[in-house]
């Protein structure tokens, strides 16, 4: 059994010494030098790479998004899909060129898939730009392997297995001011029979809930206002911890801080949704009225062939649920498509559960084959053309019911909140509803990060386009 282990803050007071003395060298120096760092894969991934961000900030490094003008590239890396790692593998062989032009810069690749040891080797014989390889287990003792890097002139690689620790005091530097990503656990421990997660991310451990909601408080008085909670399940949080908080009543905590913002949170597994989230979310008065419940497959023998430990009753059941006491409800879902053996008929069954359902989003995936898990050695006669139509049809579900339940906002009032800038002249505003919707609108730069109420006034498949109230007034 998994037993919780921390960091302790000695060692990561260890590391931020570094960080002082890698800053007084640079200032001495009179140097200005800049990182990159460059993010794939999930929030989680997004998370880490916020505390990378703030390790380097210590150290005295601005940031860049130039790969030529970057001293430190720090690339974090996903490995959930292959298309993942060969996006991931062809950007890190083109950075040969910056490396040529500019020899002395420091070249790390770091997150999910150097967890795993054949691409580690891969990196290790032919990669050679590549400085540094360290695993999501090693993320906390950065500083100290990046400065043996400038102090050794040779490549480092840490990437030992390891269940993982919990780690508290990283300096994080978060993108943006209107929403922010908050950790409240680590690892799975679910074991899909298709996922490579529990191997590269250890097993499920919890942050305290005292750690949680001081980054919390921190984060309304900074003027958040959309904080999501982080897990791969965040349903089992505290299963690790011996206080009996569950993830309901941190929902609840973390509603009781005063102030004007949302809480949103991700992913929630439907094996142990319970009735007892679905009241708190309706009850709590700045719980987003929006759940990602990822359903996978409609089919049985396949949710049991993915070791997810429900059936479609069960799934339904809950839906219908959680709409009893949010009629409002936004429901968002991922699907794979053509897992090893998925008949025709199986596949029947996720368009028949999707029609059933009508979730206002989905993310749909082709199978992907991940060495060392157990759905990797199962028969998988269907051919990539047949999965691929299957996918297109499933799209076209997806999207026409996205649309369709789009089209039914239009007219309607909602309450937004306005988060950031499109680029664009005629809708220069992106804002979120409640549950997490896009929505396009035209206004004054100074209403980011503010709750305005708009008028829906169009709504296609991917957005929602609104008019501000005044405007209309
Ligand atoms: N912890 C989350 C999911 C994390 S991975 C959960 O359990 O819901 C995000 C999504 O990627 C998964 O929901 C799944 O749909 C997809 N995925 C994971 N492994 C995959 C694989 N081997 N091939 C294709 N899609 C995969
Ligand atoms: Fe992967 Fe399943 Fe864990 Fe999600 S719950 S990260 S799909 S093993
Ligand atoms: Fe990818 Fe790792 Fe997230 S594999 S999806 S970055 S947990």
């Amino acid at each position: 059994m998994y037993k919780r282990q921390t960091i302790s803050s000695e060692e990561i007071a260890r590391q931020r010494n570094i960080c002082s003395e890698i800053f007084q060298q640079i200032n001495a120096s009179r140097a200005h030098p800049l990182a990159l760092v460059d993010t794939y894969g999930c929030q989680q991934n997004e998370a880490d790479s916020e505390k990378i961000r703030g390790y380097l900030s210590e150290m005295g490094y601005g940031f860049t998004q130039d790969e030529y003008e970057a001293d430190v590239i720090v690339v974090n890396t996903c490995a959930v899909r292959e298309h993942a790692e060969m996006r991931v593998l062809g950007n890190v062989g083109a950075l040969n060129h910056t490396k040529k032009a500019k020899p002395e810069q420091i070249i790390a690749v770091c997150g999910c898939m150097v967890q795993q040891e054949h691409m580690t080797e891969k990196i290790k014989k032919s990669y050679p730009i590549v400085d540094l390889v360290f695993g999501p287990h090693e993320l906390w003792r950065f500083p100290e392997l990046l400065q043996s890097v400038m102090t050794r002139h040779k490549r480092i690689f840490a990437t030992e297995k390891a269940d993982g620790a919990v780690t508290e005091g990283i300096p994080l530097k978060r993108d943006g001011s209107v929403k922010a990503w908050l950790s409240i656990m680590y690892g799975c421990n679910n074991f899909c029979t298709y996922c490579i997660v529990p191997y590269v991310r250890g097993r499920e451990r919890s942050r305290l809930p005292e750690d949680i909601l001081a980054e919390a408080r921190q984060l309304v008085a900074a003027g958040y206002k959309d904080i999501t909670l982080l897990g791969q399940n965040v349903n089992s949080y505290g299963k690790d911890l011996d206080n009996g908080v569950d993830f309901a009543d941190l929902i609840r905590m973390v509603d009781d801080i005063p102030g004007d913002f949302l809480i949103r949170f991700m992913t929630s597994h439907p094996k142990d949704a319970t009735e007892k989230l679905f009241r708190t979310m309706a009850e709590c008065q700045k719980c987003a009225h929006q759940l990602h419940l990822p359903v996978q497959a409609g089919s049985d023998r396949i949710l049991k062939a993915m070791n997810r430990h429900y059936d479609r009753a069960k799934y339904l059941a809950q839906v219908k649920l959680a709409r009893q006491y949010m009629p409002d409800l936004v429901l968002t879902t991922d699907i794979i498509v053509g897992f090893p053996g998925e008949t025709d008929e199986e596949f029947e069954e996720t368009i028949t559960l999707c029609e059933e359902v009508r979730y206002d989003a989905m993310f749909t995936f082709i199978y992907s084959k991940r060495v060392g898990t157990p759905a990797a050695s199962m028969p998988d006669p269907y051919s990539r053309e047949d999965k691929q139509k299957h996918f297109d049809r499933l799209t076209e579900v997806a999207n026409r019911i996205s649309a369709e339940k789009h089209a039914a906002y239009i007219g309607t009032k909602q309450r937004v909140l306005i988060d950031g800038e499109t680029g664009h002249e005629e809708y220069n505003l992106s804002a979120r509803t409640n549950g997490g919707r896009l929505v396009h609108l035209k206004g004054d730069l100074s209403l980011v990060g503010s709750f305005r109420d708009v008028t829906i006034t169009g709504g296609n498949t991917w957005a929602l386009y609104g008019s501000l109230e005044e405007e209309n007034a």
